[in-house]
């Protein structure tokens, strides 16, 4: 399966703000893909797909985690709507039939980010958190985390504002993003 026809099976079972978000995403993946010179076409398909499970129960996703094996964070558990990530990367080389773990490890990481999510993981992750629909951030926003020389950087600008934001509403970071935090702070590279 190519991206067009996996954009069309998404198209059909999203709304239409969280596809236009998703072409969002699809279109950051891009540049940044080819910026890092990674591989381009999987990076798009990875940002279509990366919310399809967004419309799923929370207490369905858990279930569904529990049966199919697929580790679980404390954090999800508490709220199991991140877990649209590890439904969607499950459902990935299923519906596209194609097994590259680089794709699996970015869907099933792109809400809480990982030291493992791996380069093109980071991608998403930045993709998912700066494209040009998200409101939270302004042109001169999305040139500080664009400008950053590498996904390293870029990771670390996108988990620095997700932990002032946590700090605003009383809420810890996931233990998985402050573990990804210091993986980055102590030199640590994403995996191509
Ligand atoms: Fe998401
Ligand atoms: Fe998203």
């Amino acid at each position: 399966m190519d991206y067009t026809e996996l954009e069309k099976i998404v198209s059909q079972q999203m709304k239409a703000s969280r596809f236009e978000h998703s072409l969002g995403v699809v279109e950051v993946c891009e540049v940044l893909s080819r910026r890092f010179r990674l591989d381009v076409e999987l990076s798009r398909m990875t940002g279509i797909f990366h919310d399809w499970a967004r419309y799923m129960d929370g207490s369905k996703m858990l279930s569904f985690c529990r049966k199919n094996s697929i580790e679980v964070y404390a954090e999800e558990e508490a709220s199991p709507m991140l877990l649209h990530g590890a439904v969607a990367a499950w459902y990935f080389p299923r519906i596209t039939n194609i097994w590259d773990d680089r794709a699996v490890k970015a869907i099933r990481n792109h809400t809480l980010a990982s030291p493992d999510m791996g380069a093109l993981g980071a991608v998403l992750y930045v993709a998912d958190y700066s494209e040009k629909g998200r409101r939270h951030l302004d042109d001169n926003d999305r040139l500080i985390i664009w400008g950053k020389p590498n996904l390293e950087q870029m990771v670390l600008e996108v988990l620095k504002r997700e932990e002032e934001y946590s700090f605003t509403v009383s809420r810890p970071m996931a233990d998985i993003s402050v573990k990804t935090r210091d993986f980055l702070l102590s030199g640590g590279k994403f995996e191509i």
